[in-house]
């Protein structure tokens, strides 16, 4: 292959978390540091591609060469991966909250002497994914999603592949032990139609440049 493989290739990366607001001041978010999904985004450019990053709220550097959209919410980050397109390869790594609140409390919640904990209705959030997968005419020709399990890693991973209608998983097991959420490692396992690949445990970068290595084959032998 060339130095750099994917000149001329359009990239969408999703990392981080998202932000679900509560009320002016509070939220439900989760632990995702955006290190895995940043470290794809830094390889991907390394190999030539044009690269969108679409994050939600991380203490990361923007990678060299990369074009960083900063959002929020999983409204947010879906609007601004659908902004991105049309694109060769999106690699969904961003950890994106289930669900959001019913109903946004315009003003912060009062705490009343006296009266019951407000209970939070949710509903479901867009799957960034699983829209990407279905995007008719502007679908990526490649689309790569992540499984965060904890437990059965690949019979669930499996099974996220065929729900969600992407190309490829990568599954990662994110139980408290494995220190996958934040952590400077990572162990995966690659689903394709193929069947399944098991990594070695490596640091989130060389999972980042072995994947890249692998889109950069795989775009170039179609
Ligand atoms: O950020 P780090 O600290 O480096 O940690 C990396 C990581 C553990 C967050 C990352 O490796 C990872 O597993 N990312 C996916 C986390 C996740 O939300 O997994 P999931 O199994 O719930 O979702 C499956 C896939 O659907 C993922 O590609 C996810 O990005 C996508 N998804 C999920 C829900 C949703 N509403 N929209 C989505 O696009």
């Amino acid at each position: 292959l060339p130095h750099q493989p994917l000149l001329g290739r359009r990239a969408l990366v999703t990392s981080g978390p998202t932000r679900e607001a509560i009320d002016p001041v509070r939220y439900i978010s989760n632990h995702s540091s955006g290190r895995q999904g940043h470290a794809i985004a830094a390889a991907l450019a390394r190999l030539g591609a044009d690269v969108t990053l679409v994050s939600g709220p991380v203490s990361q550097l923007d990678p060299a060469g990369v074009r960083v959209v900063k959002v929020e919410s999983a409204d947010q980050m879906l609007s601004a991966c659908q902004a991105a397109l049309p694109v060769d390869v999106a690699i969904c790594a961003a950890a994106v909250a289930d669900w959001k609140l019913a109903r946004l409390a315009g003003s912060k919640l009062k705490k009343s002497p006296g009266a019951p904990p407000p209970s939070l209705e949710l509903v479901p959030n867009p799957d960034i994914l699983a829209t990407l997968s279905a995007a008719g005419n502007s679908r990526p020709r490649l689309v790569v999603g992540f499984a965060a399990e904890t437990e059965e890693v690949v019979a669930n991973a499996v099974a996220k592949r065929a729900r969600k209608g992407c190309d490829w998983i990568l599954a990662n097991d994110v139980s408290p032990a494995s220190g996958t959420f934040g952590g400077e490692n990572n162990t995966i396992h690659l689903v394709t139609a193929d069947g399944v690949e098991d990594w070695p445990t490596q640091s989130k970068d060389a999972v980042a440049a072995r994947l890249a290595a692998r889109i950069a084959q795989h775009l170039t032998a179609i």
